[in-house]
Formats: C-alpha cells, structure tokens, sequence
C-alpha cells in the first residue's frame, strides 16, 4: 500500500511547499524515529507511562494503531493476551517486525488506521500512541467513531501523546484557522517537513471522548497525557454486541 487511502490525517507540506501525506514524513524517519525515546529527561515519564498502558491492556485483545517502530507494542505485548498492530507505513513496520517481539501474540500488519482491521466478536482494546496529534481537531470525532468499528461491547480505548512543553518541544511554527497547529521537523537527510501535530487539553479530550464513554480516566505526567475509556454500547456497531 502505498498512499492508496486518504488517511484523513492532512498533507504535511515540505519546507519547499511540496505536499507528502503524514505517513511519507514517518517512513523517511523510521530508522531515525526511536531517538525521541531516548531524551535522558522525558525517560521517568516515558517508564510511568509504559505502566499505565500496561495495566490498562492486561489480558485484552488489543488493536494497536499506528503502532510505527513497536516501541510500545513491546511494552503491551507481555501482558496483552494478543496485539494487532497497524501502521500505514512499510518502512516502519519492517522495524517493528525485526524486533520479533513474542510472535505467538503480536501480529504487524500494513494498514490504514481510519479503516481498522475487523475480528469476530471485535477487539477488546485499542492503543492508538502518539497518532491523534495528527489529526486534524474537526476530524477527531470522525476518527473515533472509526476505531470504535472494529471494537467490542465494553472495549477499553486508550490514547497516548505528547504534552506542549516550552523549551523542550520542537517549538509551533504557526497555527490555522481552525486551532490546528503546526512544527517544522527535520531529518537526517536534510528535508525539513511540516507536520501537524496539536496539544490537546485535558478538558478538550475528555469532551471529545464523553458521547462514546462509560467511564474516563485522564492522566497526565510533565511530557505526556493519557486517556482510556470504557466503550459505551451504543457507541458500538451491531455486529460486535
Ligand atoms: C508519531 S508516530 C507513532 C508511532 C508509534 N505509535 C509510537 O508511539 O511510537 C505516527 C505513526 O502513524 C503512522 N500513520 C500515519 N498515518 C497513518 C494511517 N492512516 N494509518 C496507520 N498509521 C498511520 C505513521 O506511519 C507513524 O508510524
């Protein structure tokens, strides 16, 4: 799959003013990508945040979008009772799979995370890490009905993703019309892209995710937040009650 779908995740335009879609910018990164893991400062709260997804995905079937290089796809695999994780970018995922991360549970697969894959009776959790950032604000309750598809009755979402913090973030280079807001990020090759990448407050999130959740939990450390909540049955398709 090469850019066949429309992600709904924008265009991220190169400094030149050339267009390439968000998925492009993560390929042209992927050898490079895991470096934002290694910030010596952010690596107490990357630890407490590897916890919660943890505990929240104990036991569960889950539904990893954008899993990317699998760096938390690692983390859920031991405790999760199976992980389906999807990213629209090959490149990424040929690193993700050289990491062979218990293979009788994990499953790579190519995909677009607008349209998830489906499984009988619907996962029981989903991960979406680092990935709603991309999206455009007006397009976040498009996006969530979406993933709820492919979910079970009672199913556990969680969202992860960076806070804004002054100093120590690639700085916003500009904002739109609509709130979007942007950064100008550059590779090891030179290009400098770019990409949409919002900071969503707490308050935002959790009004978001209300029509859909049975319970929420928000959390936030100084350079990340999280959200899981519990699917509403309504808020589920038929075929997976
Ligand atoms: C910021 S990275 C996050 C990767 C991983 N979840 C993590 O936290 O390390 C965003 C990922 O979204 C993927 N992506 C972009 N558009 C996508 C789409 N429509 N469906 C699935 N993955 C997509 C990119 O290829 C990239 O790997």
């Amino acid at each position: 799959m090469k850019h066949g779908f429309q992600s709904g995740v924008g265009f991220w335009r190169l400094a030149s003013m050339q267009s390439v879609p968000l998925v492009d910018y993560y390929s042209r990164r992927a050898a490079e990508y895991e470096r934002i893991y290694e910030k010596p400062e952010r690596q107490e709260a990357l630890a407490e945040l590897g916890v919660r997804l943890r505990g929240w995905l104990v036991d569960q079937r889950v539904l990893e979008l954008a899993c990317g290089t699998g760096y938390w796809t690692a983390i859920i695999a031991d405790s999760a009772q199976s992980v389906m994780a999807i990213d629209a970018s090959d490149a990424v995922l040929r690193i993700a799979r050289a990491k062979a991360i218990t293979p009788d549970k994990v499953e790579f697969a190519l995909g677009d995370a607008w349209n998830p894959p489906k499984v009988e009776g619907g996962f029981t959790a989903c991960l979406a890490a680092f990935f709603v950032s991309h999206i455009e604000k007006h397009r976040l309750p498009a996006f969530l009905a979406a993933i709820h598809t492919a979910l079970a009755s009672g199913a556990r979402v969680v969202l992860a993703d960076n806070r804004f913090v002054p100093g120590n973030s690639t700085p916003i280079s500009r904002t739109d019309a609509a709130g979007n807001s942007y950064q100008l990020r550059h590779l090891d090759d030179g290009r400098t892209f770019e990409v949409l990448k919002n900071f969503p407050k707490p308050a935002e999130l959790s009004a978001l995710v209300q029509p859909y959740a049975d319970s929420i939990s928000m959390e936030e450390s100084e350079y990340f937040w999280c959200l899981n909540y519990k699917l509403r049955d309504s808020a589920i398709p038929q075929s997976n009650k």
